[in-house]
């Protein structure tokens, strides 16, 4: 089966307002037009990068004066058909609650969700960009101390009855775990230490051995290429450096690298413009699959 991702429509994508210390809005409107024609442009690339790595995708529309709507991993953490929708810490964001809660009600009328269920007001949690599901060690981690409340984890967890294990946020830079974490189909985690407080660094060191860490500088980070979408051994995301390149390369991973200037404008790249909708507790993989990734 296809993997199912969501994206949203990004007509309506701009860098209007400042939230995170990306968003230049001076610059996206220095020239509007030809930045909406680019932000046109590479999310039509990215779209075509995810389906030529297997993905089927279904894309909402956006809405006007809503620009980051163009980034659902925001919208909802899902698992085994089940989303929890997210509550937006900005109010810049936060009328996008009701547009996605109409938007997961739809999929879930077409079949494609069994439940859409909503966090108490209040607890703020940016989905699936503060909650990324670790599928070979089967569990989630959650970022918090930026946009996403410490809170708001142990509903998390007693929603979809799976641990989660917290990680703090200290970087500005570095907002949303998505921008600073991304565990690999192969086992290994390509990560910023730079981004977490010492004892979530500590717990991440804890729980993935030496072998399968792969850390990236800042300046490898502030490319925004964590901010990645792994499907299978397929990784789609924004460009990256030489260094990287080659490391994931020497791992087993066809790395499908993107222009995604005008959403890094607003302090987004690949994974955060899309929502897998299919993720699920089973293993993603037969057992056959996973004997050939290499060794972490
Ligand atoms: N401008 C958006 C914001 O600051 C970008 C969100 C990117 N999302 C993410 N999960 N990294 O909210």
């Amino acid at each position: 089966m296809a993997p199912t991702i969501l994206m949203t429509d990004p007509a309506h994508f701009e860098v209007d307002y400042v939230i995170n210390p990306w968003m230049r809005p001076e610059d996206w409107h220095r020239d509007a037009v030809a930045n909406r024609a680019a932000a046109r442009a590479a999310w039509t690339g990215l779209a075509a990068a995810l389906r030529a790595a297997g993905a089927r995708l279904e894309v909402l529309p956006g809405a006007p004066g809503l620009p980051d709507m163009v980034f659902p991993a925001n919208a909802a953490v899902v698992l085994d058909r089940r989303a929890l929708l997210a509550r937006f810490a900005c109010a810049e964001r936060r009328p996008e609650e009701a547009r996605f809660r109409a938007g997961f009600r739809g999929l879930q009328a077409r079949g494609l969700l069994d439940e859409v269920a909503e966090l108490p007001e209040g607890l703020y949690q940016e989905g699936a960009g503060d909650c990324l599901w670790d599928a070979g060690r089967g569990h989630f981690w959650a970022g918090h101390g930026q946009r996403s409340l410490r809170a708001a984890i142990p509903h998390l967890a007693a929603f979809f009855g799976q641990e989660v294990v917290p990680l703090e946020l200290v970087s500005p830079r570095f907002y949303h775990l998505d921008v600073c974490f991304c565990p690999l189909p192969g086992g290994e985690l390509l990560y910023h230490p730079g981004a977490f407080a010492p004892a979530s660094l500590a717990a991440i060191h804890e729980r993935i051995p030496p072998a399968q860490r792969i850390a990236a500088d800042a300046e490898e980070a502030g490319l925004l290429c964590l901010n990645a979408v792994a499907l299978g051994r397929d990784l789609v995301m924004a460009r990256t450096s030489p260094r990287l390149r080659a490391v994931l390369a020497e791992r087993g991973y066809r790395l499908a690298e993107l222009d995604l200037a005008p959403f890094i404008l607003s302090g987004g790249a690949a994974f955060c413009m899309t929502l897998r909708l299919d993720r699920s507790t089973a293993p993603a993989l037969p057992p056959q699959a996973l004997a050939t990734l290499p060794a972490g």
